[in-house]
């Protein structure tokens, strides 16, 4: 059995440092995609993960695109190499919908495969892969008027895949929340936020109807002091070690339902913090496309 592992744009040594220690044996490299033996253990570096890969012969153009759609319908091609090739089996296979995302909006559910030529004569194909978008990109129709910057696009992006966003009047709480991308995003879905930070908000967003700018630190902030809130958001720019124990701290009180948090990196990665937040019962810790050196921890507390 083999699996393949996508390493987002740069982030390699982060993908190979995590298969190393999860004692899985890389195989092969193309271009960002490693390919190793076994079945695929848990990523949170991957952009997508090829589960159970098949390697087939396909003598032909027609006969590659036979050999995939005799599997399932739905396609993405990732095509480092061959790359005029590939391109002409994708063109003769269903058409995948690309279009950019509206948010708000659920990520799609259609199961979504992805193959790769690795020579013009032998294909490597996955029917189950763990992204529902090709190669895990995720691209939205922006928003280039209301948002002070362009963080809003990775917690647009981390709501999509949870599938879930406030709704009109939750309480929320935006830790690190200048100058206000988030808490514009949150604003605008009609929730209230609790903005967080000693920087002061963009006045457009701190002029927004439920916001509420708080000129102080995220750490000292007591949870009782704020009470009961649905969604707890953090981009703060810290340790993860200190983050985790920020989220730990909420998740003791039993006050927050959601929480939505940025681990954010230095160099060397810390792979122990990120190792514990995914151990957090029922978080999901996932590199999105919007992310650079940092990762995305969703969490229902009360599920
Ligand atoms: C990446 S920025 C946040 C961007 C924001 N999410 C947005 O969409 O505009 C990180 C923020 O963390 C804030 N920060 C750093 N330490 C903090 C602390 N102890 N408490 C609250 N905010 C903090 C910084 O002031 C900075 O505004």
């Amino acid at each position: 059995m083999t699996a393949a592992y996508l390493a987002a744009d740069g982030l390699m040594d982060q993908l190979q440092e995590e298969l190393r220690r999860a004692g899985t044996t890389m195989t092969a490299t193309h271009d960002r995609l490693l390919v190793c033996d076994g079945p695929a253990v848990a990523s949170v570096w991957a952009a997508n993960i090829w589960h159970d890969c098949v390697e087939l012969p396909v003598p032909s153009i027609g006969n590659a695109a036979k050999a995939l759609r005799d599997i399932q319908r739905n396609w993405a091609m990732y095509a480092p190499l061959h790359h005029r090739r590939a391109a002409l089996i994708q063109e003769r296979l269903p058409h995948v919908s690309a279009k950019p995302i509206v948010f708000p909006a659920a990520a799609p559910t259609a199961p979504l495969g992805s193959w790769t030529l690795l020579e013009p004569d032998r294909l490597l194909a996955a029917a189950r892969c763990t992204s529902p978008f090709p190669n895990g990109e995720v691209v939205f129709i922006e928003d280039r008027e209301g948002p002070p910057n362009r963080a809003y696009l990775k917690l647009w992006e981390a709501l999509v895949q949870l599938r879930r966003w406030p709704q009109p009047s939750e309480r929320c709480l935006d830790l690190g929340a200048s100058p206000g991308g988030w808490t514009h995003v949150l604003a605008k879905l009609g929730a209230r936020v609790i903005a967080i930070d000693k920087a002061p908000l963009d006045p457009k967003v701190a002029a927004m109807p439920g916001v509420e700018w708080r000129g102080e630190s995220a750490f000292g902030l007591d949870p009782a002091s704020v009470g009961p809130i649905d969604w707890l958001f953090s981009d703060i720019i810290c340790y993860p070690a200190r983050l985790l124990t920020l989220v730990e701290r909420w998740r003791a009180s039993g006050l927050v339902r959601n929480f939505v948090c940025t681990i954010k990196f230095q160099a060397p990665t810390d792979h122990d913090s990120a190792a514990a937040f995914a151990a957090i019962p029922g978080a999901r810790v996932l590199h999105l496309h919007h992310n650079k050196h940092e990762l995305t921890f969703l969490l229902d507390a009360k599920a």
